[in-house]
């Protein structure tokens, strides 16, 4: 395989990661922002591809706004859906490997433990919709499409995005002096960028394909999340826990979106560093 490979959204919380990992790695790497290349335009796409003829796409780039998705469903599915379908024409085309990240929000969250692989997907809303239809786009037009689905990104990059992350925003609550209440009944596994980043240019390195879930391998609620943040942050915050009952959104999420890295532990795929480990190291990198 040659070493030039393409990273849109490179820009976000994983492209940047996926970057800097990638360059580590030896690689030649072309990382498109937003603003240099929307992945909705098909004929940029394909231009790109054919100038540069990757062995491989990381496709980082998405529309993750949940509830905006509610009231603008197209602009969800362009990015998260048709784009794919744009990315996995070209690498057709140009015979590159294509690694697309989805989400938990593809399950319900009925289950009540961590999903694995072979679970049977029900989205609740526009935005999940939309990832699913781009891990069916991906899958229609290529024969060995690598799909990640993870679960609450966070990373360094999120501290320059406008959508930023849940530390950021606990850590910003907290300096501000606010009252902080956190959901208890709904568990995620969050998911550190540069260990995401690093185990899916392993599995492409290993020539996997298929769907792998790549979550931060622990289910935790919200609420825990938010104490742990603040207890290796070394903050005192005003942190209750609340309940999706008193604290409604637009969209409907799933209450236990947990993933099981099982597909990654039965290929010895380096196991996620614990999130106690993910969150200490995330407040030494960001700073005080
Ligand atoms: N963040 C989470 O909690 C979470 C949870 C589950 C799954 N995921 C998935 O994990 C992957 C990485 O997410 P992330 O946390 O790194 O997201 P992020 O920080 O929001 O980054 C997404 C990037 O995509 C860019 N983008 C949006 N629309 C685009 C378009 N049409 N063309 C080109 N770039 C576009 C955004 O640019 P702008 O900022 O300029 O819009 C942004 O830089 C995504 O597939 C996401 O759906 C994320």
């Amino acid at each position: 395989m040659s070493k030039r490979v393409i990273v849109f959204g490179a820009s976000g919380q994983l492209g940047v990661e996926l970057c800097a990992e990638l360059s580590r790695r030896g690689y030649e790497v072309r990382g498109y922002s937003r603003a240099m290349l929307d992945v909705s335009s098909a004929e940029r796409v394909e231009r790109t591809l054919a100038e540069f003829d990757p062995a491989a796409v990381f496709n980082a780039a998405a529309y993750n706004q949940v509830d905006v998705a509610e009231r603008e469903p197209l602009a969800a599915y362009e990015a998260n859906a048709l784009a794919v379908r744009n990315l996995a024409l070209a690498c057709h085309q140009n015979d590159a490997r294509l690694v697309h990240f989805s989400t938990d929000y593809v399950f319900d969250g009925m289950a009540g433990r961590p999903y694995t692989e072979t679970d049977a997907v029900h989205p609740l809303g526009a935005y999940a919709v939309s990832k699913l239809a781009g891990e069916l786009y991906a899958q229609a037009y290529l024969s060995r499409p690598l799909i990640v689905r993870t679960s609450g990104v966070f990373g360094p990059g999120g501290r320059h995005t406008a959508r930023g992350n849940f530390p950021e925003l606990m850590l910003r609550l907290a300096r501000e002096g606010k009252p902080i209440r956190v959901v208890e009944d709904h568990v995620a596994s969050p998911t550190y960028a540069p260990g995401l980043a690093s185990r899916s240019i392993e599995m492409l390195e290993r020539n996997l394909d298929g769907i792998f879930h790549c979550g931060g391998g622990e289910a935790v609620s919200w609420f825990d999340y938010a104490k742990l943040i603040f207890e290796k942050a070394g903050i005192h915050a005003d942190l209750k826990p609340t309940n999706e009952r008193e604290y409604r959104t637009t969209a409907r999420r799933p209450k236990f979106s947990a993933l099981e890295n099982a597909r990654m532990r039965q290929c010895g795929i380096t196991p996620m560093p614990s999130l106690a480990d993910a969150v200490a190291d995330y407040i030494a990198v960001r700073g005080a």
